[in-house]
């Protein structure tokens, strides 16, 4: 396997991780020869386990929780989407030895959200001001969005990110989030509410317009309460697992060359192991 690409996923925990399974599926499809694998890395072995990684070949690397803030200080640049967002899931090593810090949830949460019947000329409605609202977010502004209605459970989170995005940004009380849905062309969940284990997100969609879509980045399930409630009503639903293939594509397009596609083989691929 001499010039096999080698990259990889470090995080703590990270044996959930579906992303060995979608980077080794491109890598046969597109017969490439490389591998992708898990790094458990404790936030404390954070950057020694990085700074040998060039040395055992990696020609990049995912970051995930709880390391995609503090990898930033770790690369030599950032690129304009991960210094908004204020967070790297993607790191690249580029030939000439300097290493890029990019995110590509923001183009993996728009791409998902395109598979639908989408228009952004409408408000937009976001749950949740945590690490995956602000990609986002990033992402809305990026397709113009100027009305963005963002309801967090703590208010200053929300006015954080007004503070970060700007006036495009709008913060909605918690007690607020279901009567800021009135017009609104797209709700995004953020928060990991309606995930296995987690309580359901709480929120009565009878304000949302009919022809609103409504999308999750929670993926395990797929359909998650909030989505079946939105579908029982009439709403298009697009669930979060989309983002998560989406995500992966740019980053395996910077490191090999192959702009993977993302398609049903795919997706059933890791349907299966949820
Ligand atoms: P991530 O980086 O995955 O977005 P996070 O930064 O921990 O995770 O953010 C979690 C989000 O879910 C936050 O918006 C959080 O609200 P707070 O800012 O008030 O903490 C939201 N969240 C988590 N549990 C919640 C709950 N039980 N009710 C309402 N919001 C909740």
């Amino acid at each position: 396997m001499s010039n096999a690409i080698l990259a990889g996923v470090m995080g703590w925990p990270v044996a959930h991780s579906k992303s060995p399974l979608i980077h080794r599926h491109w890598f046969e499809r597109y017969g490439v020869a490389g591998d992708y694998v898990r790094l458990a890395v404790q936030p404390q072995d954070l950057e020694q386990a990085f700074a040998g990684l060039r040395a055992l070949g990696f020609c990049g690397v995912n970051v995930t929780v709880p390391h995609k803030q503090a990898v930033m200080a770790l690369v030599d640049r950032c690129d304009d989407l991960a210094t908004q967002v204020g967070a790297v899931n993607t790191v690249v090593f580029h030939p000439d030895g300097t290493t890029e810090g990019c995110n590509t949830d923001v183009i993996g949460f728009l791409h998902n959200l395109e598979s639908g019947p989408v228009t952004y000329d409408k408000p937009v409605a976001v749950i949740g001001a945590g690490g995956a609202a602000r990609a986002v977010v990033a992402g809305l502004i990026m397709r113009g969005c100027g009305d963005i209605r963002l309801a967090n459970r703590t208010l200053e989170k929300a006015q954080k990110l007004r503070d970060d995005f700007g006036p495009a940004v709008q913060p909605i009380p918690w007690e607020a989030r279901a009567t800021m849905l009135a017009d609104c062309g797209v709700l995004v969940n953020t928060t990991s509410l309606g995930m296995d284990g987690q309580p359901p997100l709480d929120l009565s969609l009878t304000a949302l317009p009919q022809d609103a879509v409504v999308t999750d980045i929670v993926y395990a399930p797929l359909q998650t309460p909030l989505l079946k409630a939105a579908a029982d009503r009439g709403n298009t639903t697009i669930d979060g697992l989309g983002m998560l293939l989406h995500q992966a594509a740019p980053a395996f397009a910077a490191w090999t060359g192959v702009e993977p596609v993302v398609d049903d083989e795919l997706r059933r691929l890791i349907q299966g192991s949820i």
